[in-house]
């Protein structure tokens, strides 16, 4: 503007001929609508003053007290506000751009084309997938400052539900797998059951044959409920903290103990190098014992190969000091790098050479997850193929 009234009085004064002075406006004009995008853009500002777009200011100021995202847009879909949520999550969507630029999910404006003919609030759900997957309910409501025959804007309110989104779909997978899990020793226990009625009615040495097996099955079918309900009780304790002394010396002493039929026979070595003081932490003494437990089964059970297993408690084993560490180490064929990442997940087994043709349902890791997390600490799994695996807890003091 200054430009222009300085231009303009040495055009008065005779100083600036008529076309000059009107290239230098024209010239003017160019470079500061420039220099404004420019700024705008580089400071990440996106707020408009909403003079040149007929929105009410106080209707911009309301939109930022909102926590969720919420962008308005005009008749042609180019975003006239954006909140400070929105321009957070959608740093790319701005003010003076077309909606389209940057969210052109079709269920989006699909919904707000419908709000422009019906002139009625729509409901719809986004997925975005990039860069992460994020699903959000949509409410695009018309909105009319001046009466039914003024502007129209629409208000877009995007609600984040990842989270129930992917919880569904959790509880989704673990129902199909848990059914899956039971079905197929159901099964084979029913085969066994017709065939013992039928054709091998009378045949002694069949019969015994497949008792043995289906009383593996029933095995099986009771260890995996038994996992189930381990972790539904975990679950259900999750948040709540858990209570009592548990020194952990005497707990790992009493797996030791408990797994030395099982060492003996599979010929494996264990090696327990615990401090000579008792390291005593909070915790649930039942759960903390079922981690030590499932570390050390697995790696028996899996990593028994290697001939020896070590477990180890340090006292101020996290860098801070904070923690005790508790790490159970086996020398067997380890884990593919791939796999480690999934080891957590309910159901999730290995199929590999060492695995194949060992019992087990995929859920202890998970339940080891969730007592460590219940516990307040953090569990690291290692492994190199070939040499074997590593587990380490950290247990809060
Ligand atoms: N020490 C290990 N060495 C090699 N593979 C392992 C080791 N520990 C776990 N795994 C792999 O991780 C998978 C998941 O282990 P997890 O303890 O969760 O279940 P599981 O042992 O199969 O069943 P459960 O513990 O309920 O008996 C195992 O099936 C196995 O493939
Ligand atoms: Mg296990």
């Amino acid at each position: 503007m200054a430009g222009v009234v300085i231009l303009g009085v040495l055009m008065a004064f005779g100083r600036l001929s008529l076309v000059d002075g009107f290239g230098s406006v024209v010239g003017l004009g160019v470079l500061s609508t420039l220099v404004a995008r420019l700024t705008g853009r580089r400071g990440g500002e996106n707020r408009q003053t909403a003079v040149d777009s007929g929105l009410d200011p106080n209707v911009a100021r309301f939109a930022d007290t909102l926590a969720e995202p919420c962008l308005l847009v005009n008749e042609r879909a180019v975003i006239v506000y954006s909140n400070p949520a929105a321009v957070q999550r959608f740093p790319r969507a701005k003010v003076g751009d077309p909606l389209a630029f940057t969210l052109r999910n079709p269920e989006l404006v699909e919904a707000l084309g419908r709000v422009q003919e019906t002139g009625e609030a729509q409901r719809s759900e986004l997925h975005i997938t990039a860069p992460n997957d994020v699903w959000y309910r949509a409410v695009v409501v018309p909105y009319r400052p001046h009466g039914e025959d003024g502007v129209q804007f629409t208000s877009i309110s995007l609600y984040d539900f990842t989270e129930q989104k992917r919880t569904d779909r959790m509880r989704a997978d673990f129902i199909a797998n848990a059914s899956h899990e039971l079905r197929t020793p159901l099964t084979s226990l029913s085969g066994f059951i017709e065939t013992l009625q039928g054709s091998a009615a009378n045949d002694e040495k069949a019969r015994a044959r497949f008792l043995g097996i289906m009383r593996g099955q029933a095995e099986r079918m009771s260890a995996l409920i038994d996992d189930l309900l381990s972790l539904s009780r975990i679950e259900l304790r999750q948040h709540v903290k858990p209570t009592g002394e548990v020194n952990l010396n005497l707990l790992i002493r009493e797996v030791a103990e408990s797994l030395e039929p099982r060492l003996a026979e599979g010929g494996v070595a264990l090696k327990l190098d615990l401090p000579d003081a008792p390291v005593i932490i909070n915790g649930d003494r039942q759960e903390l014992y079922e981690v030590i437990e499932n570390l050390a089964d697995n790696a028996l059970k899996y990593g028994g190969a290697g001939g020896r297993i070590e477990i180890t408690l340090t006292p101020d084993a996290s860098r801070s000091g904070a923690h005790h560490g508790l790490t159970v180490t086996d020398f067997g064929q380890g884990i593919a790098e791939e796999h480690v990442p999934r080891l957590t997940e309910r159901f999730y087994r290995v199929d590999s050479e060492t695995t194949r043709g060992k019992k087990g349902t995929g859920l202890g890791l998970a339940i080891v997850k969730h007592i460590v997390s219940r516990h307040e600490g953090e569990m690291t799994i290692r492994s190199k193929p070939g040499e074997g695996t590593r587990v380490e807890i950290l247990l809060p003091r």
